[in-house]
Order: structure tokens, then C-alpha cells, then sequence
């Protein structure tokens, strides 16, 4: 048996490559001693044959078959003229470089060969890529092939995975992996609401995270002890989910899967710190040369359809009063569309609203100090529209049978060139006549019925479209947070986590994704009050703290706010300013509080750190338990200050205003054990709390 050991920064990985063929994880975990005995290791974890196990227990390891008598989930189902082909892959060669391993794995007899690739990145992130190649004489169809096969150490106790329904993305769910495990696969797509691609195993406080780096449709297997005699240990399985037909390799082709990731961190923030990393260094598009995140306004909840050029240059005026930055015009600007029953597929400016085109509005929110932004749905085309009457077989159908739709709108058949040509025809000129920075890229129908290539089309339209565009920022958006994942995230810059604006539910959906992305990819704007969609009124100042912490936005019209309202959110859209280059670079830390209602988080960057802390409910104690922070030095001692504005009614509670004003100074120790005590009584409060590291 070969022992590999491959080490991250924090990490170690120790890989068994056996006699038998098999590959196997012998260890992850923290970062072993360089002069650990892996020969001990591999012996520690090993097991004696146990009576319900064939005689020669198989290893399923870090490419699962059903053979020797294993029967769990198996990392690929192959078939050659209909018939399920039997495989048995062993270890051909394999290459190792620092932090890289690749194993080519083949199977003569079956005509198949898979090449598995594991690679440390940047946070210690790992990444897991496989490619499978028809060596035989016949077609073979793949029906499934995993990315990422992980055998999970026995300590591994609970899984969260994740909910979601339009307006509430993200809903964790924790519980145990033992006894039934746990599968996911999703239909509509792609991703959906309820992250069917990410998961969260727990060893106490110890969190490993994993997600498919795929827009499309996944699935994820738990198996809690794998039938058949592995070992005590669950394997997690996950792939991106094929249709019948969609990939048959001629002899001689090939099929890469799209990457999975995992991380493997002491705690959740330091978790959330390493998936951080690899997003910033190598998933978001050239990140290093980004510029701060301009403080967005969007129409949608404070015009809706309702949109004329008079009423557009009023609200980029009041916008820019407020200290936006850019002006980004949703839904409603194109074709006949006055509502959302009609015209997605007619990309052209609506001369009814806009009879002078488009170019006057812009020309004001560029002269007002803001760069201009769009919202286009370009994979969707509505039955009562040009694009539909000259096409009607573009979109996804099945011949003879009707066409539902959901939102009023079919998908287009994205894997057809002629679509994406004319999808890009027409964004591009749009985007060569007018200077547009930034489109955000809707999606608001499930794709049905499935056809196969939907994913690769969309991404081949995105890049197309970088391409030829390439300071354009491109946001995410499905509906709210439905294709949030780091396929979509290596084309885009920005995401829409929820279309729920609410700050109450923001303070649950924003942790939730940021348990995976980093606060700058997170659009996180103040809505109106009372909420549209959960009625909840709410004060500014709530509201404003809470947007913060993310690319903050308006999505709401000044002109229906009070003027106390607008020098509040004014306030505060400076507060961003002054803090983005922290809450955007930073190492972001989840606060636990006793009080459930409280939630709290941090974010620390060279010596300045930015806390938001949020009540919801109306507390049990006049005195909630002081704020305990974290990623601090101990040794290092700290000006500890509450920026203003403070909450209205809060405010009266604190023992000494002006020694807040004039700032406490503490130690990293005193912060993290002692804490600060903040007003937290009323339901609806936040305060910030801002930290700047002193000289020794
Ligand atoms: C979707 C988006 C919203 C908004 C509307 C416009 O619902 O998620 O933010 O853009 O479409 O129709």
C-alpha cells in the first residue's frame, strides 16, 4: 500500500493507495505533524472483517462501485447497448504534485477509464474533478458519475442540509447522518431555493462543508453505513444529475463532471473563512481587480411596472441624494412589457415608455455620479410575444403536448445555437449602444419539461457575452437566491440571496449564504416599509444596519420615505462606504449569542473590525448577555466605538453615551471572554460596532 500525504495550510490529507486497486481516504483532518508514521494512521483507522461482510471486504474509497459485494451509492452507472456495464476500476498510474494528486483508474474488460483529480486551493479549499473516458469499441451512456466521492470520518455525526421555497432561501436543517443518511436531487434546473447543493457535516463544533460547482440540477448522497461491509464510515456522493440520453461517449470520448468542493474548518466561521478564500482567489472573475461595490438602486419595489422616463429621473436624483452609486433599472423597460404576463424575448427598448429611448436616462444618472445598470430574463420568452410568434419551437416543449407555463413565461431551449445567437445579438447590441455596467441576469421559471444541455448553453451565452463585454458586472438572480452556486459565481459578480428585502428575514438568509459566500457578492438592500411581501413595518435604522453587511442597495423610492427616514439611510450608505473595504475583504465571524433571538457577526481586516448586532424578538431580560466577539488578537488592544446614528430607542439605555462616542479601549481578550454590553431589549434593534487596532 502507497500512503500519500497532501498538505494545505491547515489541512492534511493522507490517500491509500492499495494493492487491490482501490484508493482510499485514510485521514483528513487538522494538519499532522511532518514527522507523523502514516503506515500508524492507516493502521489506526483499519478495521478486522466483521460477519456480515464478504470474505474480502471491499474498499469503496474515493470512487465507489457496486463490486465485490458493496452496495452503496455507487460514484457512476455506465450502460452499453442497454445493458448496465459492471465495472471494476483499479488504480492504472497515478501523479502527485505539492498539493495535487491525480489517479487514472481502468477497467480493460468494461472499456472504461476515470480520471479522478483532488487539488488543495486557495483557503485549503479541495477541490474534486472526474473525468471518464469510453475506452471500449461501443457507444457507453453515462447515467450518472459522481464528482466527488468522500468517505466521512466516523465522527461526523450530523448533516445540515438545506430548505427553501421562493422568499425564504436557504432554511437550515440539522440532524443526524445515522440511521437513514440522506439524498437530495434536484428537477427544476437549477440549484433552487433550498441550495440542494451545498451540505454541512458535523463533528461537534468541527464542520465540514461541500457543494457542486454546477448550475444545473445535482445530487447529493449520505449514506449512513453503506451496505455491504464498508466501514462504519458514511460516504457523501454528489454529481451533477444527467437526463436519460444526454451523454452516450462514442469509443475514444470523453465527459469531464463539473468540480465539487470541500472544506474542513474548527468551526463554522472558520469555515465560511476558508470557502471565502477560494471564492475570492478562484472562483469569483478576477477579483483582485475589482473596485469597491457601488451602492445600488433598483426600480423594482419602488416603481414596479409603473416606469416612465419623468419618473426614472426622479428616482435616480433622489437615488443619488442618498448616495447611490449606480441606478439599475429592473423589469418593465422592454417590449410590450407592462406586466409580467408578456413580451420576455422582445429585447428591445419599449418606445411607449421610453420615447426617447433610453440614452436621456442614462446620460442623467451618469450625470448625477452613477453608472447605469439593466435587468434582462434572456432564457425565458413569453408565449404573447415577437420572439414566440416567430418561434414558437424555441422553447422547451414536448411535440403534441400543452405548454404550461409559471410565471406567464416557457424557457427557451437553451441548448440550441440559433437561441443563444439571437440571445446574443440582442444583448450585445444593447450592450454596444448604450454604457451599461451592469446587467442582472433573471430567471424566473423552472426549466420543463428537462432537456438535456440547458446549463452548458446558459454558461456558453455567458461567456460569449464576457467576452465581448467585459467590464460589464453580471448578477445572479433567479426568482431571489434559486441558481446561487460557484459555477454560475465563476461568470458573475453578484447575487441576489432572496427577493425578500425584509431586514427580520435578511438576518437569517444572509448568514445562511454567507456560510459559503463572502458579504461582496451578496446584494443586501433596504426595502420599503411595511415589507411587500411579509407586510412587516420596520424603523430605517434597522433596517440600514442590517443592509450593510453585504453589496448594499436601495429598493425602495425616497420620495415615500419620511426625511428622517432618507438622512438615516443617507447615514448609513456612508457608514458603508467608509467600511466596504472591510466588510468586502475581510474574515467574517459568526457571534454566538444565548438569547436566540440575537444574531450577531463580525467581520475583521487588518486591524479594523465592523460587528453587527440584531435583536428581533422582544427579550426576556432588560440586560441581554453582553456580546462576546472573536477573531481578535488577545494581546492587542482595541479603540471599541458604536457608530451613529445609534437606534432611536435604544439609545437611552447606555450607561455612558459620550464614553461610547470617544470609544472604550480593550483588550482582544477582554473582547472575546467579557464582551460588551448592549442595549438589546426592544425587539428591532441593531447596533454596529466598530474596532480599529491600537499601536502597541
Ligand atoms: C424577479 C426578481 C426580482 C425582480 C422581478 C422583476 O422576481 O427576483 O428581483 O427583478 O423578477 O420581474
Amino acid at each position: 500500500m502507497e500512503l500519500l500525504r497532501l498538505d494545505g495550510e491547515r489541512l492534511t490529507l493522507v490517500l491509500a493507495l492499495e494493492e487491490s486497486g482501490a484508493a482510499d481516504l485514510a485521514y483528513i483532518g487538522p494538519r499532522l505533524p511532518g514527522d507523523e508514521d502514516l503506515a500508524m494512521i492507516a493502521a489506526a483507522g483499519a478495521r478486522g472483517r466483521h460477519e456480515s461482510q464478504p470474505d474480502s471486504p471491499p474498499r469503496p474509497g474515493l470512487f465507489p462501485e457496486r463490486k465485490g459485494g458493496w452496495n452503496g451509492t455507487p460514484a457512476v452507472v455506465l450502460r452499453r447497448a442497454g445493458r448496465r456495464v459492471e465495472t471494476d476500476l483499479r488504480i492504472a498510474a497515478w501523479e502527485r504534485a505539492e498539493r495535487a494528486l491525480a489517479i487514472r483508474f481502468a477497467d480493460r474488460l468494461a472499456g472504461v477509464e476515470v480520471l479522478l483529480r483532488w487539488r488543495f486551493g486557495a483557503g485549503d479549499v479541495v477541490t474534486s474533478a472526474v473525468t471518464i473516458a469510453n475506452t471500449g469499441e461501443a457507444p457507453l451512456a453515462v447515467e450518472r458519475c459522481a464528482a466527488l466521492a468522500l468517505p466521512v470520518p466516523a465522527r461526523f455525526a450530523e448533516v445540515t442540509a438545506f430548505a427553501g421555497r421562493w422568499a425564504a432561501e436557504m432554511r437550515e436543517h440539522r440532524r443526524p447522518i445515522r440511521p437513514e443518511g440522506l439524498h437530495r436531487e434536484g428537477a427544476a434546473g437549477k440549484p433552487g431555493f433550498d441550495g440542494a447543493g451545498w451540505v454541512l457535516l458535523h463533528a461537534g463544533d468541527e464542520t465540514l462543508g461541500a457543494h457542486l460547482a454546477w448550475s444545473g440540477d445535482a445530487w447529493l448522497t449520505l449514506d449512513a453505513d453503506p451496505p455491504g461491509g464498508a466501514d462504519g464510515r458514511a460516504q457523501l456522493v454528489t454529481g451533477a444529475a444527467l437526463n436519460p440520453g444526454e451523454v452516450v461517449l462514442a469509443p475514444g470520448e470523453t465527459f469531464d463532471t463539473p468540480e465539487a468542493v470541500l472544506a474542513l474548518a474548527p468551526d463554522r466561521s472558520a469555515l465560511a473563512q476558508a470557502f471565502h478564500a477560494h471564492v475570492r482567489a478562484e472562483v469569483l472573475p478576477e477579483r483582485a481587480t475589482w473596485g469597491p461595490r457601488k451602492v445600488h438602486l433598483n426600480s423594482w419595489e419602488a416603481l414596479g411596472f409603473d416606469l416612465s422616463e419623468p419618473a426614472l429621473i426622479a428616482l435616480a436624483e433622489s437615488a443619488a441624494a442618498l448616495g447611490a452609486e449606480r441606478f439599475v433599472l429592473d423589469d418593465g423597460w422592454f417590449g410590450g412589457r407592462r406586466s409580467d404576463r408578456t413580451s420576455l424575448g422582445d429585447w428591445t427598448v419599449s418606445p411607449e415608455v421610453f420615447p426617447n429611448g433610453l440614452a436621456p436616462l442614462i446620460a442623467r444618472v451618469h450625470a448625477l455620479g452613477m453608472d447605469f445598470g439593466l435587468w434582462v430574463e434572456p432564457e425565458m420568452v413569453s408565449p404573447d410575444s415577437d420572439l414566440y410568434r416567430a418561434h414558437p419551437d424555441w422553447c422547451l416543449h414536448t411535440p403534441g403536448r400543452e405548454r404550461p407555463t409559471m410565471r406567464g413565461q416557457l424557457a427557451l431551449d437553451m441548448a440550441r445555437g440559433e437561441v443563444r445567437d439571437y440571445l446574443f445579438a440582442r444583448l450585445d447590441a444593447l450592450l454596444r449602444k448604450h454604457p451599461i455596467a451592469y446587467l442582472k441576469w433573471d430567471h424566473n421559471r423552472d426549466l420543463f419539461p428537462a432537456a438535456p444541455g440547458q446549463t452548458e448553453g446558459f454558461y456558453a451565452l455567458l461567456d460569449a457575452l464576457r467576452a465581448a463585454h467585459p467590464h460589464v458586472e453580471i448578477e445572479s438572480c433567479a426568482s431571489g437566491g434559486g441558481r446561487i452556486d460557484f459555477g454560475v459565481l465563476q461568470r458573475t459578480c453578484r447575487v441576489w440571496p432572496s427577493d425578500n428585502n425584509d431586514a427580520i428575514e435578511r438576518l437569517r438568509i444572509i448568514p445562511a449564504w454567507s456560510q459559503f459566500l463572502p458579504l461582496e457578492v451578496l446584494g443586501s438592500h433596504v426595502g420599503p416599509s411595511p415589507n411587500p411581501i411579509t407586510g412587516r413595518r420596520l424603523a430605517m435604522d434597522f433596517r440600514a444596519k442590517v443592509a450593510m453587511f453585504g453589496h448594499m442597495g436601495v429598493e425602495a423610492d425616497p420620495a415615500r420615505m419620511t426625511g428622517r427616514e432618507r438622512e438615516t439611510l443617507a447615514a448609513h450608505i456612508a457608514l458603508y462606504k467608509a467600511w466596504r473595504p472591510v466588510l468586502h475583504s475581510g474574515d467574517l465571524h459568526r457571534l454566538a449569542h444565548p438569547d436566540p433571538a440575537v444574531t450577531a457577526m463580525m467581520v475583521t481586516h487588518e486591524g479594523r473590525a465592523l460587528v453587527l448586532v440584531a435583536q428581533t424578538a422582544f427579550s426576556s431580560m432588560f440586560d441581554a448577555a453582553p456580546i462576546r466577539l472573536a477573531g481578535l488578537d488577545p494581546a492587542a488592544r482595541y479603540r471599541v466605538r458604536l457608530p451613529e446614528p445609534w437606534p432611536p430607542r435604544a439609545q437611552h439605555y447606555l450607561a455612558d453615551p459620550d464614553l461610547w462616542r470617544e470609544g472604550l479601549v480593550l483588550s482582544g481578550a477582554a473582547l472575546m471572554t467579557h464582551g460588551l454590553a448592549l442595549p438589546l431589549t426592544h425587539p428591532e434593534t441593531a447596533w454596529l460596532v466598530a474596532l480599529e487596532r491600537l499601536a502597541p
